[in-house]
């Protein structure tokens, strides 16, 4: 088949190129001004809001982006997601996340037979062991109930479960469950990460979760022998049946690992991994540590964005329009990376967890049809809690580089201080961050301003902001299981889905991945061969030999 033509060659591409100079001609304080225009850039939904006045953007600019996603046939390729069509063609697979968090009585079909039932099957299946784990009716080889648990993954099979149970640690429900638990998670091959890991931890009332889609993955199978060998040294060989359990699409390498089929949980080839936190992978260690009740709030949250993302038009369509507006930013106004600033630590662990979902979606330099693209796909995320971030890399976001900016706020602490005297909570404080900073970006300070302050002459120029800087602010009613699933969950993934449906890419494969592993495997393979049988280093250029080199003879006892 013929590739199809890519998203620039079409004449709403071209539009909004010509319309950037328009856009240029008009400073954000001017659009700020014109109140109509603001009150059209704010969309409600399910108690929380979004206002994306900020953007450097008019109705203009809305309707030429709308316009670009009928040229990028967006509503067919969302369509074809929830139908369950294999759209990551290099991989020959459906992308149906959606299904895992669909109500237990809707049909989401994948090769004409709905996945569903599958779904609820290994729901029930966790939420019947973690209430056994829970409850201590499963003891460890010792008699012992197992209230520790470490996830042992990388990558999507750690980052989403990671930010959901660092969001939810505080949540005064949540953690109300979590009493006398504790849940770690094992992910870098550092054998630094496995002592942080093992440290306080007794094998005995510990339980290992396993978590690995292919059940091949390096990193993950070796922390997996490594934490499988402290518990056979404690308790026996035996142990590791009641102390090890496992999350994978491959139960054959699960059980040749040595761990009882019966206590794996599955999931299938049309979750991606960056995209798997709604199965097994996020919902056995998260119910383990909160219970399953929490867990299917989180789920049922995500479930509403996904009805709204299927149903609801172009212009109250949430992860589309903030799927567009980055379109916007990166393609057009040129702006190739994107902060996320949540104004509340607990959700720390957001930004880590979005640079995958958004970063191995959206990197690639190919059209689905495999045409080098003209344009760079893809966005560079990064981000910190607010306020921390402001005294670290703000410096840059207000006088240096432009940035889009995402700020997420909380009407409500989890965790609300009042200091006795003072009227402004804690929270308050935050906040008053949270409100300030799109504002300082979008405005900026003119030369002018700052004279008549009496600013000296000779520091006005280092003292002027430009402003003109856009942002976007979503500000939620709470932070709970449901909203984290909600917002913060599935709006970023489909709002990834959406730009990289315009840009034309396939979003959910990673085969830049590859090499790097690959490259890893030959340098094992020689570490091997110069530790056992003293061979010299070969094949390699001569940067990655003397540095080979140096490593083994400064590393050999
Ligand atoms: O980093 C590449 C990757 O394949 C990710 O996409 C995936 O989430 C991660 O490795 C872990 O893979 P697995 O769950 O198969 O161990």
């Amino acid at each position: 088949m013929a590739p199809s033509a890519l998203i620039c060659e079409t004449q709403p591409w071209k539009d909004l190129k010509a319309h950037v100079d328009d856009i240029k001609k008009t400073h954000l304080r001017e659009l700020m001004s014109d109140t109509e225009r603001c009150q059209s850039m704010m969309i409600e939904f399910d108690g929380m809001l979004l206002d994306y006045s900020r953007q450097r953007a008019t109705s203009d600019t809305l309707n030429k982006l709308k316009n670009l996603a009928e040229a990028a046939h967006l509503k067919e390729k969302i369509n074809k997601m929830f139908n369950g069509e294999r759209i990551n063609s290099t991989e020959d697979r459906s992308v149906l996340h959606v299904a895992l968090r669909a109500p237990r009585d809707s049909v989401i079909n994948s090769d004409g037979k709905n996945v569903v039932p599958d779904v609820w099957q290994v729901l029930d299946k966790i939420k019947d062991f973690s209430e056994r784990i829970r409850s201590g009716a499963w003891i460890g080889a010792t008699g012992k109930a197992l209230t520790n648990v470490i996830a042992v993954g990388i990558g999507g099979s750690f980052l989403g479960p990671l930010f959901v149970h660092t969001a939810l640690q505080t949540d005064s429900e949540a953690s109300e469950f979590a009493k006398g638990r504790q849940l770690r998670f094992l992910a870098n091959v550092d054998p630094v990460d496995v002592a942080r890991n093992i440290t306080g931890l007794d094998p005995e009332t510990t339980l290992v979760v396993v978590v690995s889609k292919t059940f091949t993955t390096a990193e993950t199978m070796l922390n997996a022998r490594t934490i499988r060998e402290w518990i056979s040294a404690a308790l026996g060989p035996e142990a590791v049946a009641k102390h090890m359990v496992a999350v994978s699409t491959n139960l054959t390498l699960v059980e040749k690992f040595g761990i009882d089929p019966n206590n794996a949980f599955a999931f299938w080839d049309w979750v991606g991994g960056r995209y798997s936190v709604c199965s097994a992978v996020g919902v056995l260690p998260l119910s383990l540590q909160y219970g399953f009740a929490v867990v299917e709030k989180f789920l049922k949250g995500a479930s509403s964005i996904d009805q709204h993302f299927h149903s609801a038009p172009i212009e109250k369509n949430l992860p589309v329009l903030l799927g567009l507006l980055s379109v916007w930013n990166v393609s057009f106004l040129g702006y190739p990376a994107r902060a996320i600033l949540p104004y509340t630590q607990a959700l720390e662990k957001f930004a880590p967890h979005i640079q995958q979902v958004s970063m191995e979606s959206n990197g690639k330099g190919v059209s689905i049809d495999g045409v080098p693209l003209p344009f760079e796909a893809g966005e560079i995320d990064f981000g910190e809690p607010g306020t921390n971030g402001q005294h670290s890399f703000y410096q840059l976001i207000h006088q240096g580089r432009v940035i889009p900016c995402d700020f997420i706020g909380v009407v409500k602490s989890q965790q609300p201080v009042y200091l006795k005297g003072e009227v402004v909570s804690n929270h308050d404080e935050l906040m008053s961050n949270f409100f300030a900073q799109p504002d300082a970006l979008a405005y900026g300070k003119t030369p002018e301003q700052l004279l008549k302050e009496n600013v000296p002459h000779h520091l006005v120029t280092h003292k002027t902001f430009s402003g003109d800087r856009p942002s976007v602010s979503l500000l939620l009613p709470s932070l709970n299981a449901y909203n984290i699933g909600q917002v913060l969950l599935a709006i970023y993934e489909h709002r990834v889905a959406v730009e990289g449906f315009v840009w034309g890419i396939n979003s959910f494969d990673q085969w830049g991945v590859e090499l790097g592993k690959s490259l890893a495997t030959q340098v094992r393979k020689q570490l091997n061969a110069s530790r056992k049988k003293a061979e010299p280093v070969e094949g390699f250029n001569f940067s990655t030999t003397a540095l080979l080199t140096r490593y083994l003879e400064a590393s050999t006892d």
